[in-house]
């Protein structure tokens, strides 16, 4: 069979590898995919975004199944496309991704639905919003209601910080018509836990917990990015903890968005916080996070394009979805100066792996024989372990040996979670 996946990034490389194992799949077309996806995939330069080109591209290369794990394309209708050819797709139609495209949208349904998040209120008119905010508590959570590339919450310490915000979103439009509406929230505090979860609409199956590291420096100092390395499980996230998402969070939004007419198939990952009043949801997300996929996927024991095609087909079931033992870790290795400024166009050397190792390819572009850097985040080193501390070794001896100038990465990469572990 030939599968699409759409997307390009160390999150679909990971999706590439796992589904490669599968003996249906027999090629496997990414658009765009990158440098690295390349070797184990055949890459076109197309947008994620671009459905036109992407629906030309389906018809005419005989695509038996399509995954797409990106968030834009999905919310923008890439799966009602695709499956209006007759292509079953992996991944929410458009009125479900709306749970990710729409802050305000998930926020109301929470609400609704008695899902526990924090308190917020929404805001269409930018004076409005800072004449509420001149008598609100500090610190403060400001969100724009559409996507903004992961960067559309704004945590602000003071009155003149919150206009500082408000403006930004609602007057300048960083974010472009994501700033339309933004949300003021209470600022919650707490470990951060990311859950992702396959569901086919009726069942869903959360996947081994897992932990984000945000900011660009060590010490969670510096600015926020895509995520510079993530560890699989997450010592936090305790069975009781687990049992409790999956009774007060989890099935009441699958049943939420059933009630709404929107029934979610594919990945759906929760971004919860464990407040001191019990765990909460701070966002949702409609695909597989990035770079959590890159420390899950090396976890599963069981087949992912067989999960993806009982996913799509209404009959996932728990024995699909097992996880090995052990731990996994993930260290992104990114361009200097990232988030921000950065160079790129650098030579990389990437090492051989050995078994429980991954290279997860993201900012690299081909160049003749040659890969070259052309992101931020530019290779994610995996490694599993008999436990965490096996894992996070392994992971940092491999990124040491990705070789390219201006490379950088964070050396605290499950630092917190290990903590958490000697503490319990
Ligand atoms: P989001 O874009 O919603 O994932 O938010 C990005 C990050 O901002 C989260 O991972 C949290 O660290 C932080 N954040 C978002 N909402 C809140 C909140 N209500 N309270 C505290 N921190 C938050
Ligand atoms: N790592 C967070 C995300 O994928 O949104």
């Amino acid at each position: 069979m030939n599968i699409l996946i759409v997307g390009g990034g160390g999150r679909e490389h990971a999706v590439v590898q796992a589904i490669k194992k599968n003996p249906k799949v027999e090629k496997i077309y990414a658009l765009p995919g990158n440098g690295g996806i390349a070797d184990d995939a055949e890459c076109f330069p197309i947008k994620a975004t671009d459905l036109d080109a992407i629906e030309e591209f389906a018809k005419s290369h005989a695509i038996g199944f399509a995954a797409i794990t990106q968030d834009d394309p999905l919310v923008l209708g890439c799966v009602d496309r695709l499956e209006a050819l007759g292509i079953p797709c992996f991944g929410p139609t458009a009125d479900a991704a709306i749970i990710e495209g729409s802050k305000v949208f998930s926020k109301e349904l929470m609400k609704k639905y008695g899902i526990p998040t924090a308190e917020s209120e929404t805001f269409t008119d930018a004076e409005k919003a800072i004449a509420y905010l001149k008598n609100t508590d500090y610190p403060t959570v400001i969100k724009a209601d559409g996507l903004a590339a992961g960067k559309g919450a704004v945590i602000v310490n003071n009155f003149d910080e919150a206009e500082k915000t408000v403006r930004k979103i609602m007057v300048d439009r960083v974010f472009g018509a994501s700033g339309n509406r933004i949300l003021v929230e209470e600022f919650l505090t707490g470990p951060e836990v990311s859950v992702l979860s396959f569901t086919d609409g009726k069942t869903i199956i959360p996947m081994v917990s897992s932990m984000d590291h945000k900011r660009a420096h060590d010490n969670d100092e510096g600015p926020n990015t895509g995520g510079m390395g993530t560890v699989a499980p997450n010592p936090y996230y305790t069975e009781e903890i687990a049992e409790e998402c999956m009774e007060r969070i989890f099935l009441p939004t699958v049943e939420a968005m059933n009630k709404e007419g929107r029934t979610f198939k594919g990945c759906i990952f929760f971004g919860l916080m464990l407040t001191p009043k019990g765990p909460k949801v701070i966002e949702y997300n409609c695909r597989f996070g990035d770079p959590e996929t890159q420390a899950v996927l090396p976890l599963l024991e069981t087949d992912l394009f067989e999960i993806m095609l009982a996913v799509r087909q209404g009959r996932l079931n728990s024995d699909m979805v097992r996880f090995k033992e052990g731990a996994a870790c993930c260290v992104i290795v990114a361009s200097s100066g990232y988030p921000e400024k950065y160079a790129t166009g650098y030579e990389i050397a990437l090492p051989e792996t050995k078994e429980g190792e991954y290279l997860y390819v993201a900012g690299a572009k081909r160049d003749g024989g040659r890969l070259l850097t052309s992101g931020g985040r530019v290779v994610g080193a995996s490694s599993v372990g008999r436990d965490l501390k096996e894992a996070i070794a392994g992971a940092y001896a491999l990124a040491e040996k990705i070789k390219f100038e201006n490379a950088y990465m964070r050396k605290d990469i499950g630092a917190h979670a290990m903590k958490a572990l000697q503490e319990e």
